[in-house]
């Protein structure tokens, strides 16, 4: 095997990616999925897999730590950040229809090591976004029915209620994407529902007095703050920890930019949607504008009724109108949240099996593993082996560790994204392109730069676990997918049957 072999800048062509996407030919039989979703069912997905722990309870904690009543010009931030990203997403998914998404974008356009690197992240992001979600909605449920917090809180050693609400939503996505499509839509509605009704009744408890100051001037850190607990920023700058005024409110940018991560999933049923083309953008700009207005009249509603000071940080919101004496729709909302909680975890277990179906199609990861049951039409294996791994995490791993990890594997993935859009028109500028991110490449360049500077709001430790993990994923892939990815043995054997290409 020559050098060229294994490059790892070798690129995967459109086509190639095309016909993989049309008709599983590249795994031969079983390596299909099923046509059957429409614009409708995305759009469930999608805010099924949004709306979530983000607002539920972040809005609290970042109100009160950083930013106060401003945390609503915080969620404006991510949301621009998010729509910028989702443009990118669009033109791309429209063109290029793939279960793998900025994965096979990025194999397309900057080469397959980058490839991989953007596929492991989206595992991460996915299996962990899926934990951490499970725990916080096994919270709410304890907060509900009174169950013990030794088995379903923070507090627990083993958190058995996340264990178990991902379990049973692994078996669920793994027997079928149109079942998955029917649960997640009706829990979709309640999510929607109540938080209007958040909007709507609350809107009647806002008093002007909470709402002042809008943003809290800046102050310095009290006690002591270690290098890890720092953003990134400031511990580059060497500017004092401090909390609140300008900065806090891009500090809690970054961190409720969790809230909007999800809105990508929709690009990873290409393969399963009628008719992706006009589908994909029309859903992931649906669902990314209804959450950002919701998102932003939610935190303004919340930060009405409650001082920011006083502000819950577990269920921040049902805790808003307890203190208004409106405690029965603090209940109602503690349902719904535990409603809506069950899709955004059950969304997330789908789309992570979707990345490792592509991933597996590619030879990256072993293919016995991750291709498409004949039986489900799902990859079967893959997402019930990804659901145990994600139940451990759910179980073990304390929520707070996991969520801002979250939110920098998905900048990075948006980061890639958003540069593989000029790349590809650069390279391909023929191809058919039913969506066009408008002022390319002004819009990707801004959205690129946009994730950078979130991702440098975050802290130091994050930044850490970030990099171990990414170091994890690159010596697998020097020792396995390097070697064995399709386009490594169709280079050694006939180099013209998938139409790959390198560069390297
Ligand atoms: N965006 C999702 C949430 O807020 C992950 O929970």
């Amino acid at each position: 095997m020559s050098m060229r072999d294994l490059s790892v800048l070798r690129t995967k062509t459109v086509e190639a990616i095309a016909r993989d996407a049309a008709a599983g030919e590249g795994d031969g039989e079983g390596s299909g999925l099923r046509k059957s979703l429409r614009t409708r069912d995305l759009v469930g997905f999608g805010v099924g897999i949004v709306i979530g722990t983000g607002i539920f309870t972040l809005t609290g904690i970042q109100a009160k730590e950083n930013a106060g009543p401003a945390v609503v010009i915080s969620f404006l931030i991510a949301g621009v950040v998010s729509m910028l990203a989702a443009l990118c997403y669009a033109e791309l998914a429209s063109a290029v229809p793939t279960a793998g998404s900025a994965y096979t974008y990025a194999y397309a356009t900057l080469g397959e090591v980058f490839a991989w690197i953007i596929g492991w992240d989206l595992v991460l992001e996915f299996a962990l976004g899926a934990a951490v979600v499970a725990r916080s909605w096994s919270g709410y449920l304890a907060d509900l029915f009174d169950l013990p917090p030794s088995l379903f809180t923070e507090e627990s050693t083993v958190n058995v209620g996340a264990v178990a609400l991902v379990l049973v939503l692994g078996v669920i996505a793994a027997v079928g994407v149109k079942e998955s499509a029917r649960v997640t839509n009706t829990l979709v509605l309640v999510k929607v529902a109540i938080s209007v009704f958040i909007i709507i009744v609350g809107a009647f408890f806002i008093k002007k007095a909470n709402l002042i100051p809008f943003i809290p001037s800046a102050e310095k850190t009290t006690t002591e703050v270690k290098t890890f607990d720092q953003p990134l920023l400031q511990w580059i700058g060497g500017f004092e920890p401090a909390t609140f005024g300008i900065s806090g409110v891009f500090t809690a940018a970054a961190v409720v930019f969790f809230a909007y991560t999800g809105f990508e999933a929709v690009a990873n049923l290409s393969e399963e949607t009628k008719n992706p083309a006009r589908s994909i953008p029309r859903a992931i700009l649906i669902v990314l504008g209804l959450c950002t207005t919701l998102y932003v009249l939610v935190a303004f509603v919340v930060t009405g009724m409650v001082k920011y000071t006083d502000l819950d940080s577990s269920a921040p919101i049902a805790k808003a109108f307890d203190a208004n004496d409106a405690s029965w729709a603090g209940t109602l909302i503690a349902i719904a949240a535990v409603a809506g909680l069950t899709s955004v975890t059950l969304v997330d277990i789908i789309a992570m099996s979707r990345i490792g179906f592509a991933l597996g199609r590619d030879g990256l990861l072993p293919q016995s593993v991750a291709k498409s049951s004949p039986r489900f039409g799902t990859p079967f294996r893959f997402t019930i082996g990804t659901t145990i791994f994600v139940a451990i995490l759910a179980g073990l791993v304390p929520l707070t560790d996991l969520s801002e990890m979250v939110s920098i594997g998905t900048l990075f993935a948006f980061l890639i994204v958003s540069i593989a859009v000029p790349i590809l028109r650069r390279t391909k500028p023929d191809l058919t392109r039913p969506f066009r991110v408008p002022l390319s490449p002004v819009v990707p360049i801004i959205s690129a730069l946009a994730c950078i500077y979130l991702m440098l709001n975050l802290v130091v430790a994050t930044w850490a676990r970030f990099l171990v993990w990414l170091a994890l994923g690159l010596a697998i892939y020097l020792f396995y997918g390097r070697r064995n990815a399709r386009l490594a043995k169709a280079q050694t054997a006939e180099p013209t049957v998938t139409g790959e290409k390198t560069l390297g």
